[in-house]
């Protein structure tokens, strides 16, 4: 059954491709709308295709939430097939899927970071798929460059471990940062209002999101979606749109969230202030297996024997996989 569906999953792109095009016509009429609008976006960076890695650097030390992998720097991961852009310029970043390895032994995998960093903006991420599994710890986040964690924040737009269905949204902080709930939000509750983390307590301010096709095996059955992260000094705010619900003024390259309902999360600078806790933050997707966080909730995930046995054995990681559309941000 798992092989069954790794391969429906990796079919995927291509027929969310052909979906776009089909729907060409409809979205210059929407585009004509929205760039009639005051303020507008500006796009300033564009991540998809054949350059994807020219904008990013390889991280290659040892995990710091503990992993057992190992980081291969950009020249190792290309040539064991786990960094590289298909002709239809989907971004792949997977796991080591081939390797049996012996019990205790790291699993190569690959994290990467953007060389830009960012004060604010709009963050629009389209995926066609993540990484998902038992022992699979899957983030696409954003960290300072320029300060010590965790001052200067984090931003954890996706992230999830083993089996979860849903996905958590997370805000990592200095001292002195609450998330203030007054404002409504779609399919999501508040997990935990303490934004301020240490290295020994650091759950961070976070949303749960119910809609399983937020994360992991829904997430890639819909051929993915689109994460809007709006950071403003007013807050952070966050949409989630799966594929066949994307917003015409996104794939025009013309967002306008004012236009999207109701967000998933939203981090108002009520009861944080958000210029000072959040800045210089560089773009991050990694995959890392057990660690700090899939390790201690693999007992209760569901899934089979140890997290480390899991590690060991490769066929666990087919669907380990972020397959990247593109990342826009605009100003
Ligand atoms: C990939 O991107 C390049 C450069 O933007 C473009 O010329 C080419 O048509 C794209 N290929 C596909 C299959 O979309
Ligand atoms: C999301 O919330 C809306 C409104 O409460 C509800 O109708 C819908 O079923 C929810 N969707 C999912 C997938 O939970
Ligand atoms: C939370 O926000 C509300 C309204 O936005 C404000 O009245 C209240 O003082 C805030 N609470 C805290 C603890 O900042
Ligand atoms: C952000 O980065 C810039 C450029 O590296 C640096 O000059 C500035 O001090 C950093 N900001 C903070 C608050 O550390
Ligand atoms: C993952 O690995 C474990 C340990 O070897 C094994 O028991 C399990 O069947 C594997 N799961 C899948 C889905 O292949």
């Amino acid at each position: 059954m798992h092989s069954a569906l790794s391969a429906l999953v990796l079919s995927l792109p291509l027929a969310a491709l052909a979906r776009v095009h089909a729907d060409s016509a409809l979205h210059r009429r929407h585009t004509a709308i929205a760039h009639s609008r005051r303020n507008a976006y500006q796009l300033t960076d564009h991540f998809q295709g054949q350059s994807f890695f020219d904008d990013w650097e390889f991280f290659n030390q040892a995990d710091p939430t503990g992993g057992y992998v190992n980081f291969l720097d950009q020249q190792a991961a290309s040539q064991a097939g786990l960094a590289y852009v298909q002709s239809d310029n989907t971004t792949v970043l997977a796991v080591d899927d081939t390797t049996q390895l012996s019990v205790g032994q790291n699993r190569n995998s690959v994290r990467i970071s953007s060389k830009k960093s960012w004060n604010g903006g709009l963050f629009i991420a389209d995926f066609f798929a993540m990484p998902h599994g038992c022992s699979v710890w899957p983030a696409f986040w954003m960290v300072s460059s320029t300060a010590e964690w965790p001052n200067g924040g984090e931003i954890d737009i996706i992230e999830g471990v083993n089996n979860n269905q849903g996905n958590q949204i997370t805000l990592h902080s200095g001292a002195d940062c609450l998330l203030n709930s007054t404002i409504q939000t779609l399919n999501s509750s508040i997990t935990n209002i303490h934004c301020a983390s240490s290295p020994g307590d650091d759950p961070g301010c976070s949303y749960g999101l119910t809609d399983p096709r937020t994360f992991g095996h829904e997430f890639n059955m819909q051929a993915g979606g689109v994460y809007a992260l709006e950071w403003q000094d007013s807050g952070m705010t966050f949409w989630f749109f799966s594929r066949d619900d994307i917003p015409c003024d996104i794939t025009d390259g013309a967002p306008d969230p004012t236009s999207w309902g109701t967000p998933v999360a939203v981090f108002p600078n009520t009861g944080c202030d958000m210029a000072s806790h959040f800045f210089n933050q560089s773009l991050v997707i990694d995959t890392t297996l057990c660690g700090d966080w899939a390790g201690p909730a693999y007992t209760g995930s569901g899934c089979p024997g140890t997290c480390q046995e899991a590690v060991a054995d490769p066929t666990n990681f087919s669907v380990a996989k972020w397959m990247i559309n593109y990342i826009s941000v605009y100003q």
